[in-house]
């Protein structure tokens, strides 16, 4: 996916189109983000439960372009200061990330621009670095252990070196987003079940329920976590079905996830040694995990980076951001349009 190339480091244009929002943004390197835009498709799939791929695809085609053409004017730019495309090649939906791919190879060809295909993943794993660092805290370097929780992934990965991954630990079947979707699903809410599941359980008894930590009995940073979704089902059948009971089962199972989360994370950081510790994805937007990493991270010595709220979950400025930074390493990809629905994170070559 990716040649050598000379680096360049004007701004660095970002599409994401690997799912259902559709994302655009500037960043470039030393002078950080200059436009960014969202356009969520969440209400197109609500009425059928989850993501219709095709539906995501066309509606990728409705709202990319206008939605570059507004990213760009918010920002005072024109595409003649562009300096490269970005875009998110893989993993994802085929269709949804073809036409991201398409619109930006097709850029890049007519501005005569380097263009660079990116692994969502790696956007997510480097979203950190569209932030500030806090005045008292060191900016994020490698090495660190990146947990990224999204709809499709739960995965414990060490960052030796940018570029240089090692997935330590990985989902044996629902992902973290997946199995908060299909839990608040089984409880009625509306998709995306994550947030409203979240909001809910503020208003819940995290004693009432007591679920299991899955795979935290034995060694291993692996997860699984459709069995704790059964045990909502059961919970949740067997219920008197009241709003409190409701919210206090949505509780415990936010609860259980978290936890079972934190455990992995401290084992990972005393297996790899490293005590930086990223959290990325759109679980990472979870409140509750937020707070309990940042706390264990205060009692037990290390450092928690986490992307604000809206770079948690899918967005334009993860992909110009890594983007950038594989152009600066000369690392931009070949003219055809390809994308990769499954791309191994571990592949992908280390930045020089
Ligand atoms: O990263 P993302 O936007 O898309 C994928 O690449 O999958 O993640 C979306 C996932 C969904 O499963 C959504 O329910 C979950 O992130 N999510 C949350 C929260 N916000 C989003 N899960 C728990 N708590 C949240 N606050
Ligand atoms: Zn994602």
């Amino acid at each position: 996916m990716i040649d050598s190339k000379g680096p360049v480091s004007g701004p660095v244009l970002g599409i994401e189109s690997s799912c259902d929002e559709t994302g655009i943004a500037v960043y470039q390197p030393g002078r950080g983000l200059l436009a960014h835009a969202l356009y969520s498709q969440i209400a197109l799939h609500a009425e059928y439960g989850g993501v219709v791929p095709e539906l995501a695809s066309r509606d990728h085609v409705r709202k990319l372009l206008p939605l570059l053409r507004q990213t760009l004017a918010e920002g005072g730019l024109k595409v003649s200061d562009l300096s490269a495309v970005a875009y998110t090649a893989g993993p994802g939906l085929i269709g949804a990330l073809l036409v991201g791919a398409a619109v930006a190879r097709s850029l890049a060809w007519a501005l005569e621009l380097p263009a660079i295909g990116v692994h969502h993943m790696e956007g997510h794993l480097l979203a950190p670095l569209l932030e500030d660092p806090a005045p008292d805290s060191e900016p994020l370097a490698p090495p660190f252990v990146a947990l990224l929780v999204s709809g499709g992934h739960s995965m414990l990965v060490g960052v030796d070196k940018i570029g240089s991954y090692t997935i330590l630990g990985d989902t044996l079947d629902d992902a973290a987003g997946e199995a908060f979707d299909k839990t608040a699903k089984l409880m009625g809410l509306p998709y995306p079940g994550g947030p409203a599941l979240a909001k809910l359980a503020e208003r819940g008894d995290p004693r009432a329920f007591k679920f299991s930590r899955p795979m935290t009995d034995r060694p291993g940073l692996d997860f699984s976590f459709s069995g704790l979704k059964t045990q909502v089902l059961l919970a949740w059948r067997d219920s008197d079905h009241a709003e409190h009971t409701k919210a206090d089962i949505a509780r415990g199972f936010e609860e259980a996830i978290v936890e079972t989360l934190a455990i992995k994370c401290r084992r990972a950081l005393v297996q790899t040694g490293y005590t930086r510790l990223v959290v990325s994805g759109g679980v990472g937007a979870n409140k509750r995990l937020r707070a309990q990493l940042a706390e264990a991270g205060q009692r037990e010595g290390f450092r928690t980076y986490f992307p604000r709220l809206a770079f948690c979950t899918d967005n334009g400025a993860m992909i110009a951001l890594a983007g950038s930074i594989r152009l600066a390493a000369g690392q931009t990809s070949g003219p055809e349009i390809r994308v990769l629905p499954r791309w191994n994170l571990e592949s992908l070559p280390e930045v020089a």
